[in-house]
């Protein structure tokens, strides 16, 4: 078995490398001068499963193509096997048409990877579960609930604590992450009125006096949390803190956040965002890179990746 990662979150690679006590396969990934992406691997990985770590964060495009030409590459040189592990699985929010006309870019994404040569993907918190289905390859989607719920667990205790869904999309995994609690669900009433704002509507389930965990898989502008956020204090909400898979935080987000009402916000570093978040005092980061170095274990060993979550 063989790591090799792409660009895209080289910190990330190094944490699952060192948790697998494997080195990560020497390549180049360079850009000609026009900017298309030029790939080499630098030793022999012929008859080795290959697993790929790239995600698909900003610049999306840019990491896409090297995801793609990194499997093509991979596969050219004869790997047995290799499995795309997309930490950040972008492109994934368009995954129905909403209104006519529109792409589903979820969809083109996946069939993009399985057409390069990809043999499996692994994922975290998948934006929504049937894009697993868009494959037909074997696709493992992780969840970071059990991460955040170990979080919560040591922080926030002997809080009167209840977890918080920021819109309807969101209930199975605040459901999820309040079974692991043991406490209440609430659900904020979202509506976007135009692509990128979003309002919200009504708050369903009584939140006074609570500590309200908010969580949800991507926090990208911020407007979707800050808001849930505010209307959650309006409505006598003791804290807020938030839990998130992917922090995107795109455009201003981080100040926002730091204004905002929220008393903590917990990302992953499915996108690595070490640099963004460094000056914000109410931004955490927690590490994903155990619960995928497992994962790959487990594949690797052809042992269960579900009872991770059991
Ligand atoms: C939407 O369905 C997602 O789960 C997130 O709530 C959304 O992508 C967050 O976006 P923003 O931070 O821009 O409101």
């Amino acid at each position: 078995m063989k790591i090799l990662t792409g660009n895209s979150n080289k910190h990330l690679s190094q944490k699952i490398s060192k948790f697998l006590k494997n080195r990560l396969v020497n390549s180049n990934i360079r850009k000609f001068a026009d900017g298309e992406i030029y790939i080499e691997i630098n030793e022999n990985i012929r008859g080795n499963s290959i697993f790929l770590i790239q995600s698909v964060s900003s610049p999306a495009n840019d990491n896409l193509m090297e995801l793609l030409l990194s499997i093509d590459a991979l596969k050219r040189s004869s790997a047995k096997n290799i499995t795309a592990v997309i930490p950040y699985f972008g492109y994934a929010r368009q995954d129905r048409k909403v209104v006519p006309r529109t792409s589903i870019s979820a969809k083109l994404v996946s069939n993009l990877i399985a057409k390069a040569g990809a043999d499996r993907v692994v994922t975290v918190d998948l934006h929504s579960g049937q894009i697993q289905g868009f494959f037909d390859i074997p696709v493992d989607n992780l969840f970071a609930t059990p991460i955040f719920a170990r979080h919560i667990k040591k922080k926030l205790k002997k809080n009167n604590i209840i977890c918080v869904a920021p819109d309807v999309g969101g209930t199975a995994r605040a459901r999820a992450l309040g079974k692991l609690l043991n406490v209440d669900l609430a659900i904020v009433d979202k509506r976007r009125p135009a692509p990128g704002k979003s309002e919200v509507m009504n708050v369903i389930g009584n939140v006074k006096n609570k500590t309200c965990i908010l969580v949800d898989d991507i926090i990208d502008s911020g407007g979707t949390i800050v808001n849930a956020a505010s209307e959650l204090k309006k409505r006598g909400a003791k804290d807020v803190h938030v839990y998130v898979t992917h922090g995107v935080l795109s455009g201003n987000a981080v100040e926002k956040i730091k204004k905002s009402s929220i008393k903590n916000l917990v990302v992953t570093d499915t996108i690595d965002n070490s640099m963004k978040v460094k000056k914000a005092k109410n931004i955490e980061v927690l590490t994903i890179s155990n619960l995928v170095g497992e994962a790959i274990k487990r594949i690797s060993n052809s042992t269960s990746v579900s009872d991770l979550f059991k």
